[in-house]
């Protein structure tokens, strides 16, 4: 894959290759940090849109450019401080900023938004996160993790829990895992299962995906145990939400019945899907995938920018 100059907005771009030269790229990055970092991208910045909250997703970009030498430009609530507020459009917004930076990384709660957007850009434009859509550099360092922690993908079992229907990662995940031998195990309520036409596509191109609703039966068989919060912010009202509040969580209990060398990855926050009582097992990688999420935005940090 030619990454250089593009922009990155959804996992549908990426294909086994691409996805392996990013890991293997993440793999080096390991090092430069472990080597206190590198001036590779001196002179270049990058600029932080953000239009929903964010700590890791923002942090972790940032973190990557200045672990790289470059800067950063940073408005965490671009809805209410910048001109935006003065209705200039979206489009503009991000016109404008392209003649400043090198390259943008843009969260939005609209689906589809960064995509429509990035056509302003003349720099390359990362997507953070648009709306229920896609979070692909979320999906693309839980990969990393799970091909970092279980030395390969193909022949795993990867479970995803919760709110598969409103939560872009899982979207994410599964458009990228199933460039691998995988099966997919999915664990919703009838009204929050992943999408018809995301599992339709799976079996399509070969993959087996079982759906049930019973965690503690289905835990059983996962290799990866893909916990993920209720999106409470896509619900149209609290009443909703909270008939789904604490549906699933993921305790000792429960992991009693996991295998003994499943990991459990969650793309945070977790609100209580994941007990804490977890954080001590060696099998809980959450917060590992953290670190795995700055190596992996140096990686491709890299890449867009030709280095
Ligand atoms: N995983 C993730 O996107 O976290 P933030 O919302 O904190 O960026």
């Amino acid at each position: 894959m030619n990454f250089k100059g593009q922009h990155i907005l959804s996992t549908a771009q990426f294909d086994k290759e691409g996805l392996l030269e990013i890991f293997e790229e993440a793999k080096k990055m390991e090092k430069v940090l472990q080597d206190g970092g590198s001036d590779v991208l001196s002179g270049k910045i990058l600029a932080t849109l953000f239009f929903e909250p964010s700590t890791r997703t923002r942090f972790s970009f940032e973190s990557a450019m200045n672990r790289l030498g470059g800067r950063v430009l940073s408005n965490a609530d671009m809805a209410a401080t910048s001109s935006l507020k003065k209705n200039e459009s979206l489009e503009d917004t991000v016109k404008t900023v392209s003649k400043m930076v090198d390259v943008i990384a843009i969260r939005h709660p609209e689906s589809y938004s960064v995509e429509k957007t990035s056509n302003f850009s003349n720099v390359p434009v990362i997507n953070a996160g648009d709306g229920s859509n896609q979070h692909p550099t979320q999906a693309l360092l839980d990969v990393y993790t799970i091909w970092k922690e279980k030395g390969s993908i193909d022949g795993l079992t990867v479970g995803m829990i919760g709110d598969l229907k409103n939560g872009r990662v899982p979207h994410s995940q599964c458009d990228l895992l199933k460039h691998f031998d995988v099966k997919f195990v999915f664990v919703a309520p009838d009204a929050l299962k992943m999408p018809d036409e995301i599992v339709k596509e799976l079996k399509s191109v070969g993959k087996e995906v079982v759906e049930g609703e019973n965690l503690s039966e289905l835990i059983e068989e996962m290799d990866v145990i893909g916990m993920t919060r209720v999106q409470k912010e896509r619900f149209e009202s609290e009443e909703e939400y909270l008939k789904y509040e604490g549906i699933y969580v993921l305790d000792a209990k429960i992991m009693d019945k996991a295998k003994k060398d499943a990991i459990i990855v969650h793309p945070l926050p977790r609100v209580d899907e994941v007990s804490v009582e977890l954080d001590s097992d060696p099998r809980a990688k959450y917060f590992d995938q953290v670190g795995n999420g700055v190596v992996v935005r140096m990686a491709l940090l890299k890449k867009v920018l030709g280095y």
